[in-house]
């Protein structure tokens, strides 16, 4: 099958990569020629395990095409994948006018029928608003309606957790269509049928409800550790250790242990984002989404709390103080920091005056892209480098490697003897029993970092 994707982000090259794998030949798009000759060269512009093998391979088989022309893009596929940006307004509603742009080269290029497929997250309604878009650009094209060749818009959500993206997608636990027409569901099942052999994944549903369908698996998923963190946080003011707590309910098959972990916040770039454009749907309709808000508020105040527990460990002096931060990424396996909980704790160091000597093994010139040179932000290439002359760790990221840890090593290389521990990475008694002071997330031992 042919197909075509606009977009060559995160959800883009993924969806290209893996449908081209299954066997499809694949054209993606992109308006970026760095990256599209980057690509062509078999650079892969961002880190995700395996989709370098992915995109190489698949290029070298002549299945895998990158252009910047749109109307190459639009004449190959039937199948129009839509997977460009939608980046929040002020007000944190989704911004359409990427999504809308591609409908109107759709339109502008067509001269058969295509399937205008919505990739990206968007709000509910945005099927209607891309369908509008295309048909307004056929009708300047083809006065008589008879001309105009005929298209459909569908919506397919992504469910790619950043660092699994190529495992998801092949063995993701639904594929989720929304559409009206026996037409589109013939064509998708086709495209999808490498994925659903063993049982049959996709669901057709409504498109509205399949644009739902994304933002409430993701607030809810959003919801869970915004509940857990709640709890994390009533658990270190009542001497509760919360990882048995966290036992104790994940063993519940209604709860389930997934989505469960205290932490120092969500990040991403799906999660703050769908929550808030969620809300801010609501509101468009007269609902105030009262849980949503408060899902919200509260990974707000979270991202927040490595930074008073630093502070109150180090006796809310950090002026002129070093902190190792190791884990820059919102979380592992991917270099991508977009609304990581790092960032909110780096910001906060840097206005008391600290400078930040940071260890991530992947996210490092991300974190120079965002942040630029600067004298109070020093990376590191070695976890242990970092802690050398700093006065206290912190843990924002919970990478394999930081799970084993000589604490004999890290004691004597800080100046103070005092882990936040982000993540809940580590044994407290294997912290304490080294000597250093052991903040972490919801456990008793917490209690002394308020
Ligand atoms: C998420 C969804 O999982 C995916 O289905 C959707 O398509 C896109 O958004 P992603 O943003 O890549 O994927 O990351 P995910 O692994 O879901 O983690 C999101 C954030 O939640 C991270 O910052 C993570 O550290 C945090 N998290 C996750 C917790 O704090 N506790 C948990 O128990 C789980």
């Amino acid at each position: 099958m042919k197909i075509s994707v606009f977009g060559v982000g995160y959800v883009g090259l993924v969806t290209g990569a893996c449908l081209a794998d299954a066997g499809h030949e694949v054209m993606c798009m992109d308006i970026d020629p760095d990256k599209i000759a980057r690509l062509q060269k078999g650079e892969v512009p961002i880190y995700e395990p395996g989709l370098d093998d992915v995109v190489t391979r698949n290029v070298a088989a002549g299945r895998l095409f990158f252009t910047t022309e749109p109307s190459k893009a639009v004449e190959f596929g039937v199948l129009q994948f839509i997977a460009v940006g939608t980046p929040p307004d002020e007000d944190g509603s989704a911004d359409l006018q990427y999504v809308l742009n591609v409908a109107r080269l759709v339109g502008q290029h067509m001269t058969s029928y295509k399937v205008l497929i919505d990739k990206s997250t968007v709000p509910v309604g945005t099927a209607d608003k891309v369908r509008d878009a295309v048909a307004a650009v056929l009708a300047e094209r083809f006065p008589s309606e008879a001309d105009r060749p005929a298209f459909d818009v569908c919506s397919n959500p992504e469910f790619l957790k950043e660092g699994a993206a190529i495992e998801d997608f092949s063995k993701g636990a639904r594929i989720v269509v929304g559409t009206g027409s026996e037409r589109v569901r013939e064509l998708m099942s086709e495209c999808y049928a490498p994925y659903n052999r063993i049982r049959n994944k996709l669901m057709f549903m409504d498109v509205r409800a399949a644009e739902l369908t994304k933002y409430a698996a993701n607030s809810m998923l959003a919801t869970k550790i915004s509940f857990m963190n709640e709890v994390a946080n009533l658990a270190e003011r009542l001497d509760v250790d919360i990882e048995q707590v966290r036992q104790g309910i994940g063993s519940d098959p209604r709860i389930g242990y997934h989505f469960i972990y205290p932490g120092c916040g969500y990040g991403g770039s799906c999660f703050p984002k769908d929550v808030q454009a969620l809300t801010r749907t609501a509101s468009e309709v007269g609902y105030d989404a009262e849980l949503l808000k408060a899902v919200e508020a509260v990974n707000l105040r979270q991202k927040q709390t490595l930074f008073t527990k630093l502070s109150n460990a180090l006796d809310g002096d950090l002026k002129g103080r070093t902190i190792a931060v190791w884990g820059l990424s919102f979380k592992p396996e991917t270099d991508d920091m977009r609304d990581a909980p790092s960032r909110v704790l780096m910001e906060a160091l840097w206005k008391a005056g600290a400078t930040v000597r940071g260890y991530d093994p992947v996210a490092e010139d991300e974190c120079h892209r965002i942040y630029g040179q600067r004298d109070d932000l020093q990376l590191v290439d070695d976890r242990m480098d970092a802690l050398k002359g700093a006065d206290a760790l912190v843990i924002c990221t919970e990478w394999t490697e930081f799970r084993s840890v000589d604490f004999a090593a890290v004691k004597a290389a800080l100046r103070f003897p005092v882990i936040v521990d982000g993540r809940n990475v580590f044994d407290p008694k294997a912290v304490k029993d080294a000597g250093l002071m052991y903040y972490g997330v919801g456990r008793a031992d917490s209690l002394q970092g308020h």
